[in-house]
């Protein structure tokens, strides 16, 4: 699927931009509206009160009022999110309205009456026939955005024109083009999502070859560049779904060990892959000690962009990668097991971040360590109550061999120091008591750092892949003492994710370190059973900020170096 960029409006898509082009303004014998528009589907914002905006008017005026007369006789539904079809003609060949808020609801009066709170998107506009609404919130536009992009999917279109940019989004309208862009490529890309490569027969995909969206002429540079990184983030988030799906027999470490590899050679990465031998020469005692109940070989995998000044501190990501997570000794009971494949979404989360990041050639250093294992029980497993000696020297107690996740990253958090990373961010599906503390929608965040907390929360929410701070004071360290060891992997049911953060702790000495448990948001379980890809798209952004952030803390010399995507020649479609 192509995405691109339409500058001017309501003419013609073949004046889609490239990054070469100056931004265009738009011919003003043009103006009088674009006779030219074509498509096989625009989708088009309708706004309280049943109004539509510039677009949706202009549109109505080419198709002869067919917009107009479908929302007077009512068709479409009163509840936001709703959308209705309408046949159009040879050059605008359908039309998907999309209800923006509640249609009852009375944003539109009043209070709201004045001034359009973004920059309308028809060359002729005026004040008369452009949005007088109410922004709305991040969330609505996301459901927005899916709902039209479902409903224009499933039609036999093959190009689809989005004039999604139109609607004012956040309090204040403050949401710029470039988040509008991000929302609109990433629930086009979450909704067209299969992982359909391990049937037999793949159904039929029904799906346009083109969505082009629609911006201002002012919005130009911005939006395609926009739309590069969030392309990016897009497919960072297909490949972390991909690995996550994949079932225990076909991911082993192994085989997460060859898609590192590929993807280096694809995206430019450092790789090396750390074998049984050389980890036992790292002395990491307890990574090795999980890996031994199986039969599959244990992997660590190192990757590395060095995108940043030589010599500049990396950020480090590091992710849990247990294949299949049986529990070991400590068995798991079998109801849901199977959804334990995904108990490398930490790895493939990292995996989908590295690709992203290299892919925008982010001015940053940044290395990801994964230990991938699987955990299994075996005559040869770890036992409860054996005690084992981890990279650091401190020896630990396992009283649950289902407490793994841990048990491997300390050990990676051990090894990552020797990069002298000046932030380390882990991500794992570490404990079920973060789904009972947080359920499904935020990932637990723990980080005794408020700078580096803030900024985490930050990104989770520009790109509604949100965290939710937890806590990790010392007091919860005394639930983890061993009478044996210098501690156990557990401690107990009260806080199980944040004593689990707390043992984690013990080992992330020496930089900044933030701790993911995205035990609750990497997967869905029931009808829509699946790896949701997050949270690359906050972990990106962390990135991209913390890119940009460089370049305005630099030195004035350095200043004038562009902090994200070095700028192609070629078309920004992918
Ligand atoms: N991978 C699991 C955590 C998990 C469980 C994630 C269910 C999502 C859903 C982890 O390795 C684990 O088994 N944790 C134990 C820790 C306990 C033994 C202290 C848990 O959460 O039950
Ligand atoms: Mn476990
Ligand atoms: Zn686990």
């Amino acid at each position: 699927m192509q995405f691109s960029i339409e500058t001017s409006g309501l003419l013609a898509p073949q004046t889609a931009t490239s990054y070469t082009e100056p931004e265009r303004r738009p011919n003003p014998r043009r103006r009088s509206l674009g006779t030219q528009v074509r498509t096989d589907c625009a989708i088009v914002p309708v706004f309280a009160g049943r109004r539509l905006g510039a677009s949706g008017n202009a549109l109505d005026a080419l198709l002869d009022g067919a917009l107009t007369a479908a929302l007077d006789r009512g068709d479409l539904g009163d509840a936001a999110n709703s959308v209705l079809l309408i046949p159009g003609n040879l050059a605008i060949q359908r039309v998907v309205l999309v209800a923006t808020v509640a249609m009852a609801d009375d944003h539109g009066s009043a209070a709201t009456k004045g001034k359009p709170k973004r920059k309308s998107l028809a060359a002729d506009a005026t004040e008369d026939n452009a949005p007088v609404d109410s922004p709305i919130t991040e969330r609505g536009f996301q459901e927005v955005c899916k709902a039209a992009f479902r409903a224009a999917c499933g039609t036999g279109a093959q190009s689809v024109l989005s004039f999604l940019a139109e609607v004012a989004v956040g309090p204040h309208a403050a949401r710029a083009i470039e988040w509008n862009v991000q929302i609109q490529v990433t629930s086009v890309r979450d909704l067209i999502y299969r992982f359909d490569r391990l049937r037999s027969k793949r159904e039929e995909r029904r799906e346009p070859g083109s969505i082009a969206i629609a911006v201002t002429p002012a919005d130009a540079t911005a939006a395609t560049e926009s739309l590069r990184c969030s392309i990016a983030i897009a497919d960072g988030v297909a490949l972390a779904r991909d690995l996550g799906n994949l079932p225990g027999n076909f991911c082993t470490p192994s085989v997460l060990a060859d898609e590192a590899k590929a993807l280096a050679k694809k995206s430019g990465l450092k790789v090396q892959i750390l074998d049984r031998k050389q980890m036992e020469a790292l002395r990491m005692g307890s990574f090795l000690a999980v890996a031994q109940g199986s039969d599959e070989p244990p992997k660590l995998i190192v990757l590395e962009w060095r995108g940043g000044e030589k010599g500049a501190a990396p950020i480090a990501l590091v992710g849990k990668g247990v294949t299949f997570d049986s529990g070991g000794i400590s068995l798991k009971p079998g109801e849901a097991m199977d959804e334990m494949k995904y108990d490398m979404s930490g790895a493939s989360a990292v995996l989908g971040t590295m690709s992203a990041a290299a892919t925008m050639k982010l001015p940053l250093n940044i290395v990801a360590v994964i230990p991938a294992t699987e955990n299994m029980p075996s005559g040869g497993a770890i036992k409860p109550g054996d005690i084992v000696t981890s990279m650091s020297g401190q020896t630990i107690e396992i009283l649950n061999t289902d407490a793994e996740g841990r048990l491997i990253l300390c050990d990676a958090l051990t090894y990552v120091a020797r990069f002298e990373p000046s932030t380390v961010i882990d991500l794992a599906t570490l404990t079920g008591a973060c789904v009972i503390a947080l359920g499904h929608h935020h990932s637990g965040l723990f980080s005794k750092d408020d700078a580096l907390a803030q900024d985490l929360l930050r990104a989770g929410q520009d790109t509604l892949d949100t965290c939710w701070r937890m806590p990790l004071d010392d007091e919860y360290q005394e639930q983890l003492k061993s009478p044996f060891a210098d501690m156990a992997n557990i401690g107990g049911r009260p806080g199980g994710s944040i004593t689990a953060a707390c043992f984690l702790a013990r080992f992330a000495k020496g930089y900044a370190w933030a701790h993911l448990d995205i035990a609750g948001t990497a997967w869905k379980s029931g009808a829509a059973k699946g790896s949701t890809g997050r949270p690359v798209p906050m972990l990106t952004r962390f990135l991209m900020d913390r890119a940009q952030a460089q370049v305005e803390h630099a030195p004035a010399d350095v200043k004038g170096k562009k902090p994200q995507p070095k700028k192609r020649a070629s078309r920004a479609a992918e």
